[in-house]
């Protein structure tokens, strides 16, 4: 029997305040459907307090898409977890591969707010994946294990961390990842939770990697796959209320 599920809608730089709110609306208006599925959503900072106002705290959990490595000071432009904290968070996104890419954020550096994070009582979504051209020289599995290692503090509370494999490969492009290289890659990913921490074993993984409403069940089925870190389709209220029965109904 599989765990309760955690599915995530990762919005990033996408919808207006009332786009925002229309689809909260809608997330709540259903939740019975999936009262035994962990939700949560990632707004763009400006948009978190508004939509926390709309949340019954019930289903549906908050989370930033960043945070900054130091809780004050003088850093213009940037998010502080604690702030993250202060608005109605519960989680927070670290070292998506957008922002690995983007704004060349090294594993030192995620592993930095990964710690801040927990001492802000967030829990941190780390995000690890390869990128295509290192899956086809067949360093998946090297590349995942190195962001992950790397990537999680010696001390952390792992009551405080949940992982997403994210094939870079897959983000946006339609091209989910294959049952197989899914499965194969959760599997390592938990070989090398449960070698970090005896708490390892409980840790939930997430696949992230344009998950839509007609692949989700094949893919929460996978052994080791504890949800979903969905893009795109969160967005759209159908898809994402989609994918959240699809992960309802997974016992
Ligand atoms: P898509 O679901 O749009 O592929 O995005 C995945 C992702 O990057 C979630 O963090």
């Amino acid at each position: 029997m599989k765990s309760r599920l955690f599915v995530a809608g990762n919005w990033k730089m996408n919808l207006d305040k009332n786009q925002a709110l229309q689809l909260v609306r809608e997330i709540e208006k259903n939740k019975e459907a999936f009262e035994n599925v962990d939700v949560a959503i990632f707004p763009p900072f400006t948009l978190l307090s508004a939509v926390n106002d709309l949340l019954t705290g019930e289903v549906c959990h908050l989370g930033g898409q960043n945070c900054h490595d130091e809780l004050v000071g003088a850093h213009t432009g940037e998010i502080s977890a604690s702030m993250l904290r202060d608005v109605g968070c519960d989680y927070v996104i670290l070292g998506h591969s957008e922002r690995r890419a983007n704004q060349l954020e090294t594993n030192e550096q995620v592993k930095k707010k990964v710690a801040i994070a927990a001492e802000s009582n967030l829990t941190s979504i780390i995000c690890v994946g390869e990128t295509l051209d290192e899956r086809n020289l067949g360093q998946a599995l090297s590349v995942v294990e190195k962001q992950l290692i790397g990537s999680i503090p010696v001390d952390v509370d792992y009551n405080k961390l949940i992982v997403a494999y994210e094939p870079v490969g897959a983000i946006g492009t339609g091209k989910t990842a294959t049952i197989n290289d899914i499965a194969e890659i959760h599997a390592h990913i938990r070989i090398i939770l449960s070698g970090l921490s005896l708490k390892g074993d409980n840790i939930c993984i997430l696949y992230g990697g344009s998950v839509k409403p007609v692949n989700a069940a094949d893919i929460f089925q996978i052994t080791d796959v504890g949800g979903a870190l969905v893009g795109g389709a969160s967005l759209l209220s159908r898809d994402f209320i989609s994918i959240l029965h699809a992960g309802a109904a997974i016992k």
